[in-house]
Parts: structure tokens; C-alpha cells; sequence
């Protein structure tokens, strides 16, 4: 159960989530929780996270050690930082700041170089999934990035499939769209790398989950989990989400 704050959220904002927060997942044993906080707030959440089994996450990663690249962190910044996950590929970077499969790809690889666990971003937009080509981006996506990696690099990824016509909109995919999707995607898994991986990667889903609909698109076996942006903010909601 992953929480991707996107630009919200100071250091101060942060502890004082945790403080909320980390008293409602206690006894929670049935998932991992990851937040994603910005990268000036990593910090704060890895301190307010400390002793619990809460990890914390960037929402990127540079594909370089460290170099000429300003604006960029590198895995080893955040590593150092003590995060242990890392968001590659979300759509508002492939919308706004020119993500590609192939920089994607990249950004993978450094994540698992440095020791970062990556949750690799895939979707289409919504005028993709009118014209029919749903399933045809998804392998694109798949073949174009994520297949670049070896089987012994794929083993450590986590892939979320987030439609972009669902992010931050009010509007959640249907369990069972959610569910095609990621049996599209597994699919992929199965030719690439085999049936043993298809079956061992978590897929996430992402895109307006909320407390009221959590429970619903879990109770789908395709669904291994979920990527949470706008409901991760409030520590009483994204606790019940966790807790579905
Ligand atoms: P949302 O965002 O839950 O606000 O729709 C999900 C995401 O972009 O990770």
C-alpha cells in the first residue's frame, strides 16, 4: 500500500502526519506501507518512521550516480537518506517533464543498482482508452521499458498501473477494468519472463483510490495492492485505506 504525496507536504507536515498515522497502522500485517513524500521531506519521514515497519520512498530517481545534472537526485542520495523505494515513470512525469519508456527504463536500473526498490508506472490516457488501444499501450509500455531488465532485475520491481484518466479525477477505474488491465500487463510478464515471475510481481493499482473503494478493487486477485495519491495526504484516510 503505497502513499504518493506528490508536492504536498513540508517536513513539518510530514511528522506531524506520522504522528497521526503511525499509531492507526500498528498492528497493520498484511501489506507493506510505503510514502512517498517530496524529496525534501524524505528525511522527516524517515525519522518520523523509525522503529515502525512504515518505509519511506521518492517519487523519482536520477538514472545517474551523481554528475552534471541539476534538479536530479541520484539512488544513492536517497538511499543515504535512508528511503528504501522509489516511484519510476509516473504519468505526470511522462506528461509534463518528458518521461519516457526509455528514461524509465533507466531510472529502473539505477533504482536497483542503488538498492532502492522501484514501482515502475504504467498507463494510458484517456483518449487511448476510447480509441480502443488500452491494451496496446500497456504492452508498449511493457516492451519499450520494463522488458529492458534482466529476469534477476525484474524479480525486485513493483509495478503500478495507474490510467491516467483516473489520476487525481474523481473518476477510479471499475474493479474489473483494473483487473483487465493488470491481467494484460501479468500477461506481458508471463511471455518476457516467465510464469513464476507472472506470478510473483505485485501489481498496484492507482487513480482516485479512496477509503469508500479500497475494499472493492482488493477484493479483485489481480489487484495485489494500490498506489494512492490525493487520499495518502490525510493520515485517518489513508489508514482505512491500508486497513480495508
Ligand atoms: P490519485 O493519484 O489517487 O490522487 O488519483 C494517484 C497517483 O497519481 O499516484
Amino acid at each position: 500500500m503505497a502513499g504518493n504525496w506528490k508536492m504536498y507536504k513540508t517536513p513539518s507536515d510530514t511528522t506531524a502526519f506520522f504522528e497521526k498515522f503511525r499509531p492507526l497502522v500498528e498492528k497493520t500485517e498484511h501489506c507493506e506501507i510505503v510514502i512517498c513524500p517530496p524529496f525534501t521531506s524524505l528525511a522527516a519521514a524517515v525519522d518520523a518512521a523509525r522503529n515502525s515497519s512504515i518505509r519511506v520512498g521518492a517519487q523519482n530517481v536520477s538514472w545517474a550516480k551523481e554528475g552534471a545534472f541539476t534538479g536530479e537526485i541520484s539512488g544513492p542520495m536517497i538511499v543515504a537518506v535512508g528511503a528504501t523505494h522509489a516511484i519510476v515513470g509516473h504519468s505526470e512525469r511522462r506528461q509534463y517533464f518528458n518521461e519516457t519508456d526509455e528514461t524509465v527504463l533507466k531510472r529502473t536500473q539505477a533504482a536497483l543498482e542503488f538498492g532502492l526498490t522501484p514501482i515502475v508506472c504504467v498507463g494510458e490516457r484517456l483518449e487511448q482508452r476510447e480509441s480502443g488501444n488500452t491494451e496496446a499501450v500497456l504492452v508498449g509500455q511493457f516492451q519499450e521499458g520494463i522488458a529492458g531488465l534482466s529476469a534477476q532485475q525484474f524479480a525486485k520491481i513493483v509495478i503500478a498501473y495507474e490510467p491516467v484518466w483516473a489520476i487525481g479525477t474523481g473518476k477510479t477505474a471499475t474493479p474489473e477494468i483494473a483487473a483487465d488491465a493488470h491481467r494484460a500487463i501479468r500477461g506481458q510478464v508471463r511471455e518476457k519472463y516467465g510464469k513464476e515471475a507472472a506470478d510473483a510481481v505485485r501489481i498496484l493499482y492507482g487513480g482516485s483510490v479512496k477509503p469508500d473503494n479500497a475494499r472493492t478493487l482488493m477484493a479483485q486477485p489481480e489487484i495485489d495492492g494500490v498506489l494512492v495519491g490525493g487520499a495518502s495526504l490525510d493520515p485517518v484516510g489513508f489508514a482505512s485505506i491500508v486497513n480495508f
